[in-house]
């Protein structure tokens, strides 16, 4: 089993200097990740460093294919392709079977049947990435303006992580030309910047909306520590979700949204720039948990703005993208675990339910290997 030397980016001063070495030893852990998943579904790994294996209808379903295609596009090898491919078939099935899909069909198809048709031309992943985008089109709230986020009792409520669900309408109405898709879309993103951003640029979890006239009941505390705290995963997600709205809209308002909630992150990131669960926690939030995945994400949306702003203000995010990465690489990777099943360690699930805290999650992992496809100079994009 070829070996990872970590000594070799220590000394680094910025993740563009270490990201030779860094990319090398990524494929090296995500080729050992396919021996050692085998045919898993993974979502979180505790202290053992053993991923789960979740159903196929699960959230988290589509990260570790989209790591496969992204290694895939930028490296050209077979092997990252062949053990991407089956994973949107499997879906599918799963759509035709008693399940649980919701609002976040985006982020299983994105990454596997949407990111397979645009590399390979395959039209079954067309229809299948065609498909998710419908069913997700199906869950809009007209009085509302607002995507139903999850099923059962939960009609009216909408949530900020469906900001990275809009990139499947996006692709859907150019795929097919049809404009209703991207007026879906639009329309959840504009209720993202008045009604989930706040003035500060922190930002609610979950709305709580009437569904039938549209009007907003109250905000919920979701996965963050309360109401009117600032869920640092949720940050992230609304961060990186509105500058990919600019990147497919040109409209500014979405960049300025992605900006102000940019800002704030970066003025509540504790000094190795890896975010708390929670940036309001608590009043001192030294000693409090982290989430890895908030920083990998928030650092692939900070990309983006760079991407979009091209000279000295995109060098800005750039900049803070590079500080995220390279404090990810150097303090919360697995390098030096062989056995260890994920990239990187102390992301929080849900806090509030006492579930997933200081563990591997998947979606960090995924975000990780975006951004530095992004610093390597990857063109395709998956959300
Ligand atoms: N989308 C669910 C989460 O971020 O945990």
């Amino acid at each position: 089993m070829s070996t990872i030397d970590s000594s070799k980016w220590q000394n680094a001063v910025t993740m563009q200097e270490a990201l030779p070495d860094v990319w090398e030893a990524l494929q090296t852990k995500v080729d050992r990740m396919i021996g050692q998943l085998g045919g898993k579904s993974p979502h979180v790994a505790k202290a053992d460093g053993i991923y789960d294996d979740m159903r196929h209808d699960w959230w988290t379903s589509g990260f570790w294919p989209g790591i496969l295609w992204i290694l895939h596009d930028q490296t050209g090898k077979e092997h990252y392709k062949e053990a991407a491919w089956g994973w949107d078939e499997r879906f599918e099935r799963k759509m035709i079977e008693d399940n649980n899909f919701h609002h976040d069909v985006g982020f299983q198809f994105s990454p596997t049947a949407v990111i397979k048709y645009m590399l390979t031309g395959d039209k079954d992943a067309r229809r299948r990435g065609l498909q998710a985008a419908n069913f997700l089109a199906g869950r809009f709230n007209l009085a509302g303006r607002f995507l139903r986020a999850w099923n059962q009792e939960k009609i009216g409520w909408a949530i900020v992580d469906s900001s990275m669900n809009l990139s499947i309408l996006f692709w859907a109405a150019a795929e097919i030309g049809d404009p209703r898709f991207e007026q879906i879309a639009r329309a959840h993103a504009d209720t993202v910047i008045t009604k989930f951003i706040r003035e500060d640029g922190s930002v609610n979890h979950i709305l709580s909306f009437d569904p039938r006239t549209g009007e907003l009941i109250e905000p919920l505390g979701g996965q963050g520590a309360g109401p009117n705290s600032s869920w640092s995963r949720g940050q992230a997600w609304a961060l990186h979700g509105m500058a990919n709205t600019y990147r497919y809209t040109g409209d500014v308002k979405y960049l300025h949204a992605a900006q102000r909630v940019a800002h704030y992150f970066l003025a509540c990131l504790p000094d190795d720039y890896v975010a708390h669960w929670d940036f309001r926690a608590a009043d001192d939030l030294t000693g409090l948990p982290r989430d890895t995945s908030a920083a990998s994400c928030a650092a692939s949306g900070l990309l983006e703005l760079a991407a979009a702003l091209p000279g000295v203000e995109g060098s800005l995010y750039r900049r803070a993208a590079d500080r995220i990465l390279l404090s990810l690489t150097k303090h919360y990777a697995t390098w030096d675990q062989p056995g260890h099943e994920a990239i990187l360690v102390a992301g929080t699930g849900n806090l509030p339910a006492g579930q997933n805290i200081d563990v591997s999650l998947i979606y960090g992992d995924y975000y990780y290997v975006e951004a530095l496809a992004k610093l390597q100079g990857w063109k395709h994009r998956i959300f």
